[in-house]
């Protein structure tokens, strides 16, 4: 019985070792903070769990836009476009250009390891910004 208690507990580490993936995000085009990931979060979540300050007022509702941030071109390509949606809440803002996303609606995958984020200035508690250098 010992055994196989031990043998599902390994089973469980090896498998979140495996799951343990890396994002890296600027914060409003200067530090950049590499963060643990996950596959099945957001961006948004996974932000901040690491402790940075995304205002995020909605939660990840999609429908405050105080998540925006910018995808790099090649990281861009590999994200599925934005929902009407999204691109809806993006057009409200009027610093979003083309590489505009709201890091709520960005899930994690395997295939999006080292993504970078770049967390733009209307989406940050500035009073918390000490803490993300
Ligand atoms: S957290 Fe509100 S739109 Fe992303």
């Amino acid at each position: 019985m010992l055994d196989q208690t031990h043998e599902r507990t390994s089973d469980a580490a090896a498998n979140a070792d495996s799951c343990l993936l890396e994002m890296q995000v600027q914060i409003a085009g200067g530090t950049v903070r590499k963060i643990d990931a996950a596959a099945g979060f957001n961006a948004m979540e996974l932000m901040r769990a690491a402790g940075l300050p995304v205002k995020a007022d909605c939660g990840g509702a999609g429908v405050c836009a105080t998540c925006h941030c910018r995808v790099p071109d090649e990281w861009a390509a590999r994200l599925p476009a934005p929902a009407d949606e999204e691109q809806e809440k993006l057009d409200e803002i009027p610093s979003a250009d083309d590489r505009s996303r709201l890091s709520c609606q960005i899930l994690m995958t395997d295939d999006l390891d080292g993504l970078m984020l770049d967390l733009q200035p209307d989406s940050l508690h500035l009073h918390l910004c000490d803490a993300a250098e």
